[in-house]
């Protein structure tokens, strides 16, 4: 008997059934002008038809509108081009630095950083919504392997650095993940079969991040990617705050003791993850949000940059930056807008709660992208031009809400190498090239030798910096092939 029920739900679930759209739906739909959606209804089957209704439901109309509103001409707001010609060079910087007082400010604020560590004041937050799609690798970015000599990958590098501090400061650093609908389940599958890499389970929590739908540029219309299914697509690293706060994962912080959040990317494996320096300089300038910055290789080099705009500490993306103020120099020649964000900041807990307190909102920036869609016929067009608006929400925004933002300037060749392109700059190859050279260097501080072009990799189990690598290594050691210092 409970046999036949459950079949009969089976057969309800998938035979399509003559009923119509909620009545107060088609309203809505037809209020927007986006009752075509429904084109596609009565095909769908009832399971279908309540996760589409779940999805449209989610909706909020009026917000698209005004985004698309931002779209045309008639924006009130000042384009971002706009601000960027009156961008100047940021105000509160901590610079390389360049004398024996600098070295010592460096020094204390290294000790301050490691203090916070030890009180257990410091979280982490990894965004990993991003898959490996402009590397050729069809999976959780994360999951690239990277180790020029171990081949480990993105997240066990990050991480293995995490467990490394945890261990250093004598206390467990939580780790909150942020994912996609595209890498959340690969995500978590493959922390669990990797033990996560040592950190202490109940230290890490994922969260998953919202999605945008994507609108059709000439009609405003939303688009679907199947009957019954919206084009949708990750709300942006910005989507980070709510849904940080809809997983109650501020609370968690709070609860844990956390007042300091280092945030970085999954792209880079040399970032140095809970950095002591860049966390006292944070903490002493008093600064809500704390941004670490290089010097840009070139005006083309495809990075965000640090300025001021009327007094306010911001980033202009560089797909914002108009290529004349981009390459504009000073007196020296030097470039003036040198201060490329290596998207690697450091927030206070507090202003994450303000941003999420509902009065602040960070702005959506729109691109313009190829869309893949169904049209009204049912069929699949794959456009060669850019034909709809996406719309993503950037973490960096925040630095405008922030009391006191300070901007801390890293070396590159020790801190930022990321993977983003499949060849040529940024890309794995130069990223394993920079990784040996630095750990090359380290080991030659020590007083070892090796081999010159000799293969080197220093897991963070090993050992986090110079420093702590001359402890273990006696002057003199000698090596004879490649190097994989691991525990
Ligand atoms: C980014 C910065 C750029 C900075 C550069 C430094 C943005 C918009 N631009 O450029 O200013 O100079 O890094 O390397 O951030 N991510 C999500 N969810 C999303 C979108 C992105 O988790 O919805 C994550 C990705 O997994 C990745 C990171 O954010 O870890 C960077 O995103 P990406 O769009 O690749 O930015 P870039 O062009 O590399």
């Amino acid at each position: 008997m409970h046999c036949i029920a459950a079949e009969y739900n089976d057969f309800q679930r998938n035979v399509i059934m003559p009923s119509p759209p909620p009545a107060e739906l088609v309203q809505r739909l037809t209020q927007h002008d986006q009752q075509h959606l429904l084109d596609s209804w009565d095909k769908l089957n009832p399971s279908e038809r309540e996760v589409f209704l779940a999805q449209l439901s989610a909706l909020d109309f009026a917000e698209i509108g005004s985004l698309l509103a931002e779209t045309g001409t008639t924006s009130a707001d000042e384009k971002p081009e706009a601000r960027a010609r009156r961008a100047a060079q940021p105000r509160k910087l901590v610079r390389l630095p360049n004398s024996p007082q600098e070295m010592a400010e460096r020094h204390e604020a290294s000790r301050q950083g490691e203090q916070l560590l030890a009180d257990g004041k410091v979280g982490i937050i990894l965004v990993a919504g991003g898959q490996g799609s402009r590397l050729g690798f069809d999976h959780p970015k994360g999951m690239f392997p990277i180790g020029p000599v171990s081949d480990n990958t993105l997240f066990q590098l990050l991480i293995e650095q995490a467990v490394a501090r945890s261990r250093r400061a004598g206390v467990t650093i939580p780790y909150y993940v942020m994912t996609s609908d595209a890498t959340h389940d690969e995500t978590i599958e493959f922390f669990g079969q990797h033990e996560y890499f040592g950190l202490d389970e109940s230290a890490v929590r994922f969260f998953r991040q919202g999605n945008m739908p994507a609108v059709d540029a000439g009609t405003g219309r939303l688009l679907l990617a199947a009957p019954g299914r919206l084009a949708i697509s990750p709300d942006g690293h910005g989507g980070m705050l709510a849904a940080l706060q809809q997983a109650q994962l501020l609370d968690d912080m709070r609860e844990r003791g956390v007042e300091y959040l280092y945030y970085h990317q999954v792209d880079n494996p040399t970032a140095v993850v809970c950095d002591p320096v860049f966390l006292g300089f944070h903490v002493a300038h008093g600064s809500e949000m704390s941004t670490k910055v290089i010097a840009k290789r070139s005006a083309e080099e495809r990075m965000g940059v640090v300025v001021d705009v009327d007094g306010q500490t911001q980033i202009i993306e560089y797909s914002d930056m108009p290529d004349d103020v981009a390459a504009m120099t000073d007196d020296s020649g030097e470039l003036l807008h040198w201060a490329g964000s290596t998207a690697i900041h450091v927030f206070n807990r507090e202003l994450l709660e303000r941003l999420t307190g509902g009065e602040l909102a960070l702005p959506f920036h729109v691109a313009h992208k190829q869309v893949e869609f169904i049209d009204r016929d049912g069929q699949l067009q794959q456009p060669k031009e850019p034909n709809a608006y996406k719309f993503e929400r950037f973490i960096f925004d925040a630095l405008t809400h922030a009391r006191g933002a300070l901007v801390l300037e890293a070396d590159r060749a020790a801190e930022f190498s990321p993977v983003k392109n499949a060849s040529g700059a940024d890309s794995p190859e130069t990223s394993r090239r920079d990784m040996m050279a630095l750990h090359a260097g380290w080991l030659r501080q020590a007083g070892a030798t090796l081999p010159e072009g000799a293969d080197v990799e220093i897991s963070p189990l090993y050992a986090l910096d110079a420093d702590e690598l001359q402890g273990k290594i006696s002057a003199g050691t000698e090596f004879d092939g490649p190097v994989n210092l691991r525990e």
